[in-house]
C-alpha cells in the first residue's frame, strides 16, 4: 500500500509546514521569554510531531508532558462527547501552560481541555494549533498561536490520521474521499 496514492493534493507541503513552525517557535520564545516554568501539553496523538519540531525550535526553557483525549472513532466528525484517555504527569499548578494542538474542527475538544485544565491553577494557559478550521466552528475557542488556517476539508499527515494512518506523511494533504467513504 502506498500511502501517497490515496492523497488528492497536499494542502501545506513540507517546506512550507517546517517554516511557519519556525515562526511560531520564533513567536512563542518572544512571549515566554523571562517565564520560568513553561510547560507544553502536547494532545496525543496528532499534535506529536508538530510538538517535537516546535520543541526543538524553542528558544526558551520548558518541559514538555503529553495528555491523550478521545472524541473520535475511525470517523471524520467529532461525536461532541470528550473523555480524558490519558493524563499529564505533571501538576500543572503555577506552570505557564501552552496546549499544542494538530487541529480545531468542532473546538469541543479544545474547549473540554481547556476547562479541565484551567481547573487545576496554571499561572496561565494558551493554546497552539498547528491548522484551524475556522468555518467549523461550534464552539468558541480563544486560540494564541495559529499555523495555518485550511479549509472545510478532511486533512492527513503530520501527525494528523484517517483510522491511525498517514501520520508519517511528512505534509498536510487532504484523503481523497473513496479513502474514507
Ligand atoms: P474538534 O473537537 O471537532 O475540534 O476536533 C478536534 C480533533 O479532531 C483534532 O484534535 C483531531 O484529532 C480531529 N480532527 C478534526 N479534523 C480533522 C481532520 O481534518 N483530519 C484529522 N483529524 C481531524
Ligand atoms: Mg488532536
Amino acid at each position: 500500500m502506498i500511502l501517497e496514492e490515496h492523497v488528492d493534493h497536499i494542502l501545506v507541503g513540507r517546506e512550507h509546514l517546517q517554516a511557519r513552525v519556525a515562526e511560531l517557535a520564533a513567536e512563542i520564545s518572544r512571549d515566554y521569554a523571562g517565564a520560568d516554568d513553561l510547560l507544553l501539553v502536547c494532545v496525543l496523538k496528532g499534535a506529536v510531531m508538530f510538538l517535537s519540531d516546535l520543541s526543538r525550535r524553542l528558544t526558551v526553557p520548558h518541559a514538555i508532558d503529553f495528555m491523550a483525549v478521545s472524541s473520535y472513532g475511525a470517523s471524520t466528525e467529532s461525536s461532541g462527547i470528550v473523555r480524558i484517555v490519558m493524563d499529564l504527569e505533571t501538576n500543572i499548578l503555577d506552570w505557564h501552560v501552552l496546549i499544542v494542538e494538530d487541529i480545531i474542527d468542532s473546538g469541543r475538544t479544545l474547549d473540554y481541555i481547556t476547562r479541565n485544565l484551567s481547573t487545576r491553577g496554571p499561572a496561565s494557559l494558551r493554546v497552539c494549533t498547528l491548522l484551524d478550521k475556522k468555518v467549523r466552528r461550534m464552539v468558541p475557542i480563544p486560540v494564541d498561536y495559529v499555523g495555518f488556517e485550511i479549509p472545510d476539508e478532511f486533512v492527513i499527515g503530520y501527525g494528523l490520521d484517517f483510522a491511525e494512518l498517514y501520520r508519517n506523511l511528512p505534509f498536510i494533504g487532504v484523503l481523497k474521499p473513496e479513502f474514507y467513504e
